[in-house]
């Protein structure tokens, strides 16, 4: 049956606030048009990110008054280990505040001036933390995972040839590591197939490099694999998972997605001298290997959300929320990034608002349109945030896609507040005519769109 309904009921509510026209239009003029500086209690449905912004079970919260503080040896860090064992395998787990920490201490110690990291495609913190530490992050995901058209299964892919030709080139010694982002965010949320996986643990043996999965979206990834890869149709998740992550190495999590948790991460290996010299340096930057950036509590939280997640009934409608979104949207002529992934939909600005030039930065002008008209938060993926201003002829470059990514936290909004933002944004597109185009007014030299401030086009 095609009907995957909430596998929940709800316990406990949070009020959100219905805005109206004008206070949005005073918000935006406030936040200079740049929606992270809009407060969030002015936001009716927020699609800003999937991270950090689940909602917790009943069984979660129970485990919160179950934390044991202790500095070291708290019987939740036990707890967390079972937990991820179980699933993942790993011997070594070092408990991180987010997934960006366990970026930065593996990178800490694997990388060195001059290195070479492959990825499907480097998630923007992944890609700083990489280059922090004097590498290049090359991506090297399938070319069908670039095309926003083609309805390739597992658009998350690595490509096997390039990834064997920039070994050769640059030679294994200059590539301490491979990682593989499961599901490939910054390509659409899309998934990754255990053949595929299985190809880059092969190279990886041949060539004696280590393989790290970025974790995040595992159980979202292995749903698509049930779905999608024959050979998996009748396995559980925890099998696959387990299927999985037997081909790695180790992987870094930011629990904020699948641990169905608010905050937390963590880095887990089988190498040992790895582990030590990663906690040692765990112990400088964020705290005690049984604790590492996070309270007891939060070590329970996730022991138990790694569990939830795993629930096919809970990935079923998780997904199935994701597509119906993406159904209605590509129902009503609204032009969406396809097949729809796992976390979010991303909308395809150029197709959207084909009147305005990419220096007038489509994406955010659609961004701003969604709060000003419907409440709703999201986020640009496009010229404001990938853009750059050359420094020595001052023209801008543009990447190649203008995408507004409407991410949904898990387990927080209703099927009918999916059908309100389709509502909403079929009538934005229907006026997408009076949408008016943007220009800069303050840029911070880096990662500009976060602080950017902007005014319309007249
Ligand atoms: N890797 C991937 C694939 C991610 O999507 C994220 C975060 C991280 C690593 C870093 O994890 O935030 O816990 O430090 N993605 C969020 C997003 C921020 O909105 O997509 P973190």
């Amino acid at each position: 049956m095609d009907f995957p309904a909430e596998p929940f009921r709800i316990k406990v509510i949070e009020p959100i606030k219905k805005t109206t026209r004008e206070q949005r239009i005073q918000q935006l003029e406030k936040a200079g048009l740049n929606v992270f500086n809009i407060p969030a209690e002015m936001v009716f449905i927020d699609l800003l990110t999937d991270s950090g912004t689940s909602a917790m079970s009943d069984n979660q919260w129970a485990g919160l008054m179950m934390g044991d503080e202790s500095y070291a040896g708290s019987k939740n860090y036990y707890h967390f280990e079972e937990s991820i064992r179980d699933i993942f395998g790993f011997s070594c787990i070092i408990p991180t505040h987010q997934g960006r920490s366990a970026e930065n201490l593996l990178f800490s110690v694997v990388l060195k001036k001059g290195d070479f990291v492959p990825n499907n495609i480097h998630f923007d913190t992944t890609r700083a933390n990489v280059l922090h530490n004097g590498a290049v992050p090359v991506d090297l995901v399938i070319d069908e995972g670039l095309d926003p058209h083609c309805e390739h299964p597992f658009k998350g892919n690595m490509d096997i040839a390039k990834l064997e030709r920039l070994i050769e080139e640059k030679g294994a010694g200059q590539i301490p590591i491979i990682l593989l982002t499961v599901t490939n965010n910054s390509g659409g949320g899309q998934p990754v197939s255990i053949e595929n996986i299985r190809q880059v643990h092969r190279v990886a043996r041949k060539f004696k490099i280590p393989f790290f999965l970025d974790a995040c979206r595992f159980a979202e990834n292995c749903f698509f694999i049930k779905e999608r890869e024959p050979e998996f149709a009748k396995t559980s998740i925890v099998e696959i998972a387990r299927e999985m992550f037997s081909y790695a190495d180790g992987c870094t999590m930011s629990a904020k997605k699948d641990g169905l948790v608010n905050i937390g991460g963590f880095l887990a290996m089988y190498d040992t001298a790895l582990y030590e010299k990663a906690a040692n340096l765990l112990i400088l930057v964020e705290g005690f290997p049984t604790y590492g950036g996070l309270a007891g509590r939060d070590l329970e939280a996730i022991a138990r959300g790694l569990q939830e997640v795993l629930d096919e009934d809970y990935l079923a409608f998780r997904i199935g929320q994701v597509r119906h979104l993406g159904k209605m949207l590509s129902e009503s002529g609204v032009p969406i990034l396809k097949p729809v992934g796992g976390h979010a939909v991303y909308l395809n600005a150029r197709e959207f608002l084909p009147h305005l030039p990419q220096s007038q930065f489509p994406a955010q002008a659609l961004t701003v349109a969604l709060y000003r008209e419907a409440g709703i938060r999201a986020v640009e993926i496009g010229g404001l945030m990938f853009g750059m201003t050359d420094s020595e002829t001052g023209q801008e470059r543009y990447p190649e896609l203008e995408l507004v990514r409407l991410a949904i936290p898990r387990r927080v909004y209703t099927s009918m507040h999916m059908q309100y933002v389709a509502h909403a944004i079929a009538q934005i597109h229907k006026q997408r005519d009076s949408i008016k185009g943007l220009r800069l007014l303050y840029q911070a030299p880096l990662l500009r769109h976060f602080t950017a401030r902007l005014a319309e086009v007249s």
